[in-house]
């Protein structure tokens, strides 16, 4: 057992989420394990474990800022906020660590891939903004309108779903699951959107981004995403 975070000098949690210690002024002292806490006062069952489901999405959330910064370039808090949910239930859906995530290959659909799925999903991301600012210099207020926080949040959602779709062995090699089988990451990663409250407009850059969403009539937001998705895509495969 490790500590991993203090805040503001009185929170204290540890990786394994299975005790916490919270030090007020008087020093009320409890432990969610019920082990009887030595000088502690017991406190009441459900509230240790909202405590501890609180404890633990602090966790994930960081969890997931550390394996994508940019989340931090959407302005709006609340769609930050659900991002990051959505990243977090992905990610625990296997118990992906963010080692193992980062070493997932970008595609299962070309060999001896290089780029990894995360660096994939940062870069698509990166050049989705580049793409935007390079018509914003050159168009100004002639420029078709495109909201930066749906593109941003779209770029990083439209892979989200891959974390259902890849399964890990027990060697640590990469395969398509049988959910993956039937389900392809870009609907997979909307519904999983929805449950989490995304807008729309958010919904349907994940929707479209792939060959699922040709035919379809794409916002601006998903037609800059869709075509640096695959410019990262057909130079590696
Ligand atoms: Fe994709």
């Amino acid at each position: 057992m490790s500590l991993v975070r203090e805040k503001t000098g009185k929170l204290h949690y540890f990786s394994d989420y299975s005790k916490f210690y919270y030090r007020s002024s008087w020093m009320v002292h409890f432990r969610s394990c019920g082990d009887g806490g030595g000088s502690g006062k017991y406190l009441d069952y459900n509230f240790i474990q909202f405590a501890k489901q609180l404890m633990k999405g602090l966790f994930m959330s960081d969890q997931v800022l550390e394996l994508l910064p940019e989340i931090n370039e959407i302005k709006a808090k609340h769609l930050r906020e659900k991002v990051i949910a959505c990243w977090a239930e992905a990610v625990e859906y296997r118990n992906w660590t963010n080692a193992e995530l980062k070493s997932i290959p970008f595609t299962l659909l070309a060999d001896n891939v290089k780029i990894h799925f995360i660096e994939h999903v940062r870069t698509c991301c990166k050049m989705a903004i580049a793409c935007d600012k390079v018509l914003d210099d050159a168009y100004g207020s002639r420029k078709t309108a495109v909201n930066r926080d749906y593109l941003i949040a779209g770029s990083l959602l439209a892979d989200v779903g891959k974390l259902f779709e890849f399964e890990k062995k027990a060697d640590g090699t990469i395969i398509k699951s049988e959910y993956g089988k039937h389900i392809r990451h870009p609907f997979s990663g909307v519904g999983l959107a929805f449950k989490h409250g995304i807008p729309s407009e958010v919904m349907h850059i994940i929707a479209v981004h792939s060959k699922e969403g040709a035919g379809e009539k794409r916002s601006s937001e998903a037609i800059i995403f869709h075509h640096v998705d695959f410019i990262d895509f057909e130079l590696v495969k």
